[in-house]
C-alpha cells in the first residue's frame, strides 16, 4: 500500500514538469533577523540619487527601519522639507552580511514603496569590482506609482516592473525563449548595452506600484545556477506554489512553472560571469533612471524631481519596504 502510493506519487509528478530542481532551506531572514543578518549601507548613491543612505543606528532611531518578530519595514523620511544644498532625502540601503552563489531567494513583500520619484529595487549584485561578478535584478520600479498614470513603457525601452541582468563582456540572451514576460533588451554587458543589460518586462498584473500594494502584495523568488537564472513573480492571492508559500525546508523550482524571466546560458556562460553576490534592498529618489524627466513626468509627476523630493515630504508617506521575509535556499 505505501510503496504503491509512492510509486504512484512519483511517478505522476514526472510526467508535467521538467526535471526536478531541488534546494534546501539556507537562510530565513524575518524581522528582526535583519538587524544582524545584514547591514546598512551608508554610501553615496552609484546611482546618483536625491538621497542620503543613514546608519542603522539613525534608521532605528528615526524609525527608518523598524522591526518586530515578523515584521521589517524600511522606508525613507516622510517628515521633513529637505534642504536643496544638503545631501537628499534620508532611506535606507540594506545588503545581506552572507552572499550566495547558486542559490534560490524568495522575497515575501507585503508593501513596496510608492510615489512620485520613489526607486525601489530589490538585487543582488557584489558592489566591489562591478559588475565582474553580475548583477540580477528581481525587481525594481521607477515613480511607482501614482494612481492612475500611465506609465510610458517605450520610453527608451524601460519599463517599471523588470527583471534585469548586468554582466561584463560577451554574455547575450536569445532573442526567442520560454517564459511568461516579454524581453526588452538581450545584450546582458553594461558596456555594449550602455547599462541597460538584459531585461525581461512582466506581464503579471499586481506586480509592482499601487496595485501590488493595494492587492497584499506578493512573492518575488529567483534562481541562480550554472544553466540558467530565473525569476518568478506571484500575486498574494495568486497560484503561490505551497513549498514556497509556506516557508518549506525544501523547494522544488521545477514545479514552479514557466518563470516571467528566463535567462538561460546559450550565449552567456553564467558561472563565467556569476559570483557569489549579496542581495541588496534599498530605496533611493530620482538618480540616473527614476530622475530622467522622461521617466519622471512621462509618469504624471510635477517639475523637477529633486526639487519635488526636496519639498514635499508628505507625498513620501507610502514610500516604504514591509517584507515578511527573505528566504535563501541553496
Ligand atoms: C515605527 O514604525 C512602525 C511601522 O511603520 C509603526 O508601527 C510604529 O508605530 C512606529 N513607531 C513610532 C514611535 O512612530
Ligand atoms: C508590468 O508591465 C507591463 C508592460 O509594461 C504591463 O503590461 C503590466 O500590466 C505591468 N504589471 C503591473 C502593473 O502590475
Amino acid at each position: 500500500m505505501h510503496f504503491t502510493f509512492s510509486f504512484a506519487v512519483a511517478a505522476a509528478s514526472l510526467v508535467p514538469s521538467a526535471f526536478a530542481s531541488i534546494y534546501s532551506l539556507s537562510d530565513n531572514h524575518v524581522g528582526k533577523d535583519f538587524l544582524t543578518s545584514f547591514t546598512h549601507e551608508t554610501i553615496a548613491d552609484p546611482t546618483h540619487g536625491r538621497v542620503n543612505y543613514v546608519s542603522q543606528a539613525t534608521a532605528l532611531s528615526k524609525n527608518l527601519t523598524f522591526t518586530n518578530s515578523n515584521t521589517l519595514i524600511l522606508r525613507g523620511d516622510y517628515k521633513t522639507k529637505i534642504s536643496a544644498s544638503g545631501p537628499g532625502r534620508d532611506s535606507v540601503r540594506i545588503k545581506s552580511v552572507k552572499s550566495y552563489d547558486h542559490h534560490v531567494t524568495v522575497f515575501d513583500v507585503k508593501h513596496m514603496p510608492e510615489g512620485c520619484g520613489t526607486w525601489p529595487a530589490a538585487w543582488e549584485t557584489t558592489e566591489n569590482g562591478w559588475p565582474d561578478s553580475g548583477e540580477v535584478d528581481i525587481e525594481q520600479c521607477i515613480c511607482c506609482l501614482l494612481p492612475g498614470t500611465n506609465w510610458p513603457d517605450s520610453v527608451n525601452g524601460k519599463g517599471p516592473n523588470q527583471s534585469t541582468l548586468h554582466t561584463n563582456a560577451n554574455c547575450n540572451m536569445p532573442a526567442s525563449r520560454t517564459q511568461n514576460g516579454v524581453a526588452t533588451s538581450n545584450v546582458c554587458d553594461v558596456v555594449a548595452s550602455n547599462n541597460v543589460g538584459c531585461s525581461v518586462q512582466s506581464t503579471a498584473p499586481n506586480s509592482f506600484g499601487t496595485s501590488f500594494n493595494a492587492n497584499g502584495g506578493g512573492y518575488y523568488a529567483m534562481e541562480r545556477m550554472n544553466k540558467l537564472v530565473n525569476v518568478w513573480f506571484w500575486p498574494r492571492n495568486g497560484a503561490v506554489p505551497n513549498d514556497l508559500k509556506s516557508g518549506a525546508k525544501t523547494v522544488d523550482t521545477g514545479k514552479w512553472g514557466t518563470p516571467n524571466a528566463y535567462f538561460p546560458d546559450t550565449s552567456c556562460d553564467l558561472d563565467a560571469h556569476f559570483g557569489s553576490n549579496n542581495i541588496i534592498i534599498d530605496l533611493t529618489f530620482c538618480g540616473d533612471w527614476a530622475g530622467l524627466p522622461a521617466i519622471f513626468n512621462g509618469a504624471g509627476c510635477p517639475g523637477d524631481c529633486a526639487t519635488y523630493v526636496n519639498d514635499n515630504p508628505g507625498a513620501f508617506s507610502n514610500a516604504y519596504w514591509w517584507i515578511n521575509a527573505v528566504r535563501v535556499y541553496t
